[in-house]
Parts: structure tokens; sequence; C-alpha cells
């Protein structure tokens, strides 16, 4: 089978990587750490299955403008895509699927904004209503800080018209987990769940990020908790979508808080998480290729369920000044040296070639070094070996990335 999968980082790496062990797959556009990249519009490629990894060409209606034209594609129209597109949207379907989520608002309103923010406990949360890269999420416990959100949202000062409508929820707290479903736009199936690590520093702190590493599995996911999701969230919300003639071909990746009360929704998610793809989809013993091709042809019932194996471990090297303003242009060595180690990958996203053909830093997270194990901790181990043959001026890493699971402390 030959297969294209559309994007340009780490999550599409990743992608190619597993793929490749059962397809012929080219890139696009890929980026200079990717093999097979190729700088042609999807449009204009051949293959038996597209793979649109991102976002943001899902919701601008890629995957649509692909089925016209008759290809096989895995991923949402840009009706399914809203889930993602639209906070705001995303809620109100969770309501009417009757999927357990955080108390919330929507608002254009400031004052019936400011209004809502008494209502809640002392834990704020305020989100963009549209795409922010992963940034538009503020959790707060200082009001001013809240109502700065509020403010600069609406305004459009700080997302342009992406917050000018905002969701405003209860905070939560609980251990987060990423369970990702394959849909064939009647049933799913769960992938091996994964924990992401988003703030930027060591223990939690600092301005939230795209993500600096994740684990799967994981041991506080039990089969039981991974049923229940599937059951009382997954398998509604794709009836809810049905319902609205929306026809949802593609993975649904639930972002959960597993609070004292239960699992809760905090986010839908309408592809592979980056870099939660750099840690479930290596973990395939089954064929990729056949499952996600199964789903884009609306038949996962044609094929076996998803098989995994191992532990996997990826860590998040990021530039200097991520997330806020990333260095680029920096030397980037020790890629060939890291990806000779036995059971390690390094996944490539913001990397350019600079004039002498030497892979530079282009963007905030820069690549990701993923590590399997007969465990956790040997696979955490493997991967930061891994992690220390990299290097470039000012580079970031997380160094608690599987810490806590890997040494069988509860997680936070
Ligand atoms: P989202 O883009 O909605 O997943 O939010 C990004 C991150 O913000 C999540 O992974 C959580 O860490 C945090 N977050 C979002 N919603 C809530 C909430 N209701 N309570 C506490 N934290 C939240
Ligand atoms: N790792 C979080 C995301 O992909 O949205």
């Amino acid at each position: 089978m030959r297969a294209v999968v559309v994007g340009a980082g780490g999550r599409e790496h990743a992608l190619a990587h597993v793929l490749a062990r059962t397809c012929d797959v080219v890139v696009t556009p890929g980026n200079p750490g990717i093999p097979a990249s190729v700088d042609a519009p999807p449009t204009e490629l051949d293959a038996d299955l597209f793979v649109i990894g991102p976002e943001a060409p899902l919701v601008a209606g890629l995957a649509d403008q692909l089925r016209a034209q008759g290809k096989r594609v895995f991923g949402p129209g840009a009706d399914g895509a809203r889930l993602e597109g639209s906070k705001a949207y995303m809620k109100r379907l969770l309501v009417a699927a009757g999927v357990p989520t955080a108390r919330h608002g929507s608002f254009t309103d400031r004052n019936e904004a400011l209004a809502y923010l008494d209502t809640l406990g002392d834990l704020f949360v305020i989100k963009t209503d549209g795409l922010a890269a992963g940034k538009g999420v503020v959790v707060t416990t200082d009001r001013r800080e809240a109502v700065d959100a509020v403010e600069r949202y609406l305004s459009g000062e700080a997302f342009g018209d992406a917050g000018r409508t905002c969701v405003i929820e209860e905070g939560l707290t609980g251990p987060e987990l990423s369970l990702l479903a394959v849909c064939d736009g009647r049933s799913a199936v769960a992938l091996s769940p994964a924990q992401d690590f988003k703030r930027v520093g060591d223990g939690d702190v600092g301005p939230n990020t795209g993500g600096m590493g994740a684990y799967s599995p994981v041991p506080f996911a039990s089969q039981k908790l991974i049923d229940e999701v599937m059951a009382d969230s997954v398998a509604p919300t794709l009836h809810a979508l049905r319902e609205q003639s929306v026809d949802y071909r593609g993975v649904l990746y639930a972002g959960l808080m597993l609070t004292p009360t239960g699992p809760k929704m905090l986010e839908y998610n309408v592809r592979f998480g980056d870099p939660e793809a750099q840690v479930v989809l290596p973990q395939f013993t089954s064929d990729l290729g056949e499952l996600l091709a199964a789903a884009a042809d609306g038949d996962l019932g044609s094929v076996p369920g998803p098989r995994f194996g191992g532990h996997w471990v990826t860590v998040v090297c990021a530039a200097a000044g991520y997330p806020r303003a990333p260095r680029t242009g920096e030397t980037i060595s020790g890629v060939d040296r890291a990806n000779a180690r036995d059971g390690v990958t390094v996944f490539c996203a913001g990397v350019a070639r600079d004039t002498a053909g030497r892979l530079v830093t282009n963007g905030g997270r820069v690549l990701a070094v993923t590590a399997s194990g007969a465990t956790l901790s040997a696979a955490r181990t493997a991967a930061y070996a891994a992690v220390d043959d990299i290097s470039w001026a000012g580079r970031h890493v997380r160094r608690d990335i599987a810490l806590r699971a890997a040494e069988d402390r509860p997680p936070s």
C-alpha cells in the first residue's frame, strides 16, 4: 500500500516511521529530518491512503477536498473537525451526548463573562473558542489573571478572532490521560493510553506547551477505565455526531482528567496527539496502515483490533525560549548517534538545513527522542541516554518525563 502523510512535525514523522513497516510512505511537506518528505500539494499526489496529521488542514476541509477527488482518507471532514476548531461547539456536543465534562459557559460579552467567573470556585479556566496552537488556555487561581485573560481574549488582543468567543469553565483536579480512539464513523477502537506533560518546566511549572514528553502505556489507566471512557464518552460522541450527519473517520483524541468524581472530558482533538503519537504509534505490533485504511473505509470490523507491545517514553527537546519566543538557527549535533542506539528513534519537528547542509533548529519543539524498554523505567533510562547524545545551544528538556510512573508513585 502507498500512503501519504500530510504534515511537518514529530507526529507526522512517527506516522511515517510506523506506516513504513508495511507501506510505501511519503510525507508532505515533511521536514529535512523526515525521510521521504516531498514538497507537493496532497491533492496532486496519488496513494491508497491519505493520513492527515495536524488539526489546521482538517479544520480547513482538506479531508473533504481529497475525498471529493475519490481518495481514501483517514481524518475527519471539516464538519467533524469543528470538535477541535471550536471549543464552544465541542462543549455543546459533549452536553448533547451526555459526556461528563467541566461546568462551563461560552461568552462574547465581557460583563457576562466576568459575572460567570464569580460563580466558579477558586480555580478559573479560560479558553479561546478557536485554534490557538495549544496556547489558548489559562488555568489560574488568581482572579485578576482570569479577568485579564477574559479581556485580552474577547478584545481580540491575545489571539485575534480565535479568542473573541471564549469558554470559561470550572477548574478540575486530578491526573490527565490521553486516550486516542480510531473511528470509522460508527464504531471506534482505543489505542494504548498515554500521558502527556504539558507545562514547560520540571514539576509541572511554567506555561503550557504543545507537550514536553509522553509515555505509554499508563499504569493507572486500567482496561476497566478505558472501557468506561469508550462506552460513556467516545461511543455517545460518535452517536451524537452521526445524528448531525457527521461521518467521523479519523482519530478522536480524548483529553481526560481523572477527577475524584470520575473521568471528565477536558477536550477532544481530531488528530493524533503530539507527542503522544511518538509513543503510541511505535507501540503497534499489528499493522497500522491496515487499521487506518479500514477506518477510512468505514469498516473497522473488517480488520483485527490493534495490538501493542513494550513500554515507551518520548522526551521533547525544545529550543531556548520555547514556548514564548523559540530561538532558531542553532546547529544540532548527535542525532545519528542517538538513532544508532537500540530501541531509540529521533522524530524531527522544528528542524531545517543550513546552507552547509547541517541540521539546525527551526521551531519550538525541535525533536522528540523515543525509546522502548521492557519496563517503563528501562524505556526512560534509554530515552534520556539518547537525549544526552544530542545537543545545540540553549536546548531545553524536562528531566521528569514518566518519572513518577516509572518509580511506581501515584500520578500528580
Ligand atoms: P485543553 O486545550 O482544553 O486540553 O487544555 C489544555 C490544558 O489545560 C489541559 O491539558 C489541562 O492541563 C488544562 N485544563 C483544561 N481544562 C481544565 C479544567 N477544566 N480544569 C483544570 N485544568 C484544565
Ligand atoms: N499533546 C497535546 C496535543 O497534541 O494536543
